[in-house]
């Protein structure tokens, strides 16, 4: 071995060359459930942004929408002590975790970086527990949204509907022109979205409240039971091949012209762009039937574990940094489908939904109309989103069940908990 080759294998032994030494740490494993085909391509301009910086994102995805799955591989993960250095969830699962005091405390962080002045100010309250930041806030998400193909509506001569009254009266010209009117994916956190949007749609924000603080008075009233008698009508609105569907399926259904509208989140956007189609031309977002003045809000966070050591602690510093820079919440939320977080950012970036949906949502505050999603886990604890979940996919698979019927199970298993 020549001296310098010596010195060179001495110095690695040593661990004294930063550059190999540290570039494994130069990591964030990231835990998510982007995995559609829309969704990868967001979590591109992430990668980028963050490769940009000197840091590699080691992806580890668990497909299933809105991430129940991938909450399951996160919780045998920490169980097995071996946790992803940072996992997506929503706000009520990160509080789950933060309760367990197993995240990191963000607060230095967001102290220096001016959280208090840069993040949307009516979501502080839920990442600001007990005085810490507990995650950062990636983006806003909307579950009120109508996705339709605009030439199936030609087809029957319709113009998109504002109520129920003229979503059915629209479906049935679709069905007897042989149109399967609504794309749905047949999980239960599909059937959720169905009703809270329902909800929302036929007692109005006041009243979405009322269910979600759990007042009984307010689900066993004759407006709960108008929700489920909707619900109950578009079971008569889907093909065969509903059960089990993906959402992202779903959305192609719309794409490729085999139904008519989805109800769902504006993640689906992200489908119609990776098919090369254009906002009000191929297709139309509009606010879902009969929830115009209102929206119905949910983020994805990021929260992180701490891995142990001030490289990965710094590494994960920096992906929240990359996330909350302005051009990259607009260049992710242009990709996602959703809004930025952040207070001032360039709007006119946005695309003819993205910017409708801002519109909304300024319009909705107005209004007292912004209310959480609640199966995105925005708006209570899991164990009780789970009643409505069970509920919801039972009823909307077994004809024979009554909206009373449901109401009853509500009722029996919220007090249940
Ligand atoms: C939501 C999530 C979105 C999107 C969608 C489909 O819950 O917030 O980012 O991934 O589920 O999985």
């Amino acid at each position: 071995m020549t001296k310098a080759a010596f010195r060179f294998s001495a110095a690695m032994a040593l661990g004294l060359m930063a550059a190999p030494v540290h570039a494994e740490n130069q990591s964030v494993e990231m835990l998510h459930f982007w995995t559609s085909g829309g969704e990868a391509e967001s979590v591109r301009a992430l990668q980028d942004a963050l490769a940009a910086k000197g840091i590699a994102w080691k992806d580890a995805a668990v497909a299933g929408g809105t991430g129940a799955n991938a909450y399951q591989v996160l919780r045998s993960r920490v169980a097995s002590k071996t946790p992803p250095s940072g996992a997506q969830m929503h706000i009520q699962e990160t509080l789950v975790w933060a309760r367990e005091g197993l995240l990191r405390d963000l607060s230095g962080l967001a102290a220096k970086d001016g959280w208090r002045d840069s993040v949307l100010a009516s979501i502080q309250p839920n990442y600001v527990v007990d005085g810490k930041w507990i995650a950062v806030p990636v983006t806003m998400h909307r579950s009120n949204w109508l996705w339709y193909n605009t030439a199936l509506l030609k087809k029957v001569g319709a113009e998109p509907p504002k109520d129920w009254d003229e979503f059915n009266a629209i479906a049935g010209k679709l069905k007897a022109a042989g149109i399967t009117p609504l794309a749905l994916g047949g999980q239960n956190w599909q059937y959720g979205d169905l009703l809270e949007n329902i909800i929302l749609a036929k007692g109005g924000p006041e009243f979405y409240r009322k269910v979600i603080a759990g007042d009984h008075e307010a689900i066993k009233s004759e407006t709960m039971v108008s929700v489920f008698d909707q619900v109950a009508k578009l079971r008569g609105y889907v093909d065969e091949g509903s059960p089990g569907r993906d959402w992202n399926l779903a959305t192609a259904m719309v794409i490729n012209g085999e139904a008519a509208f989805q109800i769902m989140g504006d993640w689906a956007k992200a489908e119609f762009a990776l098919a090369g189609k254009q906002p009000d031309v191929d297709y139309g977002c509009v606010s879902a039937p009969g929830t115009g003045g209102g929206f119905v809000w949910l983020v994805d966070n990021f929260a992180f574990f701490d891995t142990g050591d001030d490289a990965s602690r710094a590494a994960q510093d920096t992906l929240a940094e990359t996330v909350l820079d302005p051009k990259v919440q607009v260049d992710f939320a242009i990709k996602k489908g959703s809004i930025p977080v952040i207070r001032d950012f360039d709007n006119a970036r946005l695309d003819v939904c993205g910017r409708r949906s801002f519109e909304d949502r300024t319009s909705a505050e107005g209004k007292n109309g912004v209310v959480p999603s609640i199966f995105h886990n925005a708006a209570m604890p899991g164990a009780q989103t789970g009643v409505y979940l069970d509920v919801v996919s039972e009823f909307f698979v077994t004809p024979s069940m009554t909206s009373q019927d449901a109401i009853e199970a509500l009722i029996e298993g919220l007090d249940q908990l």
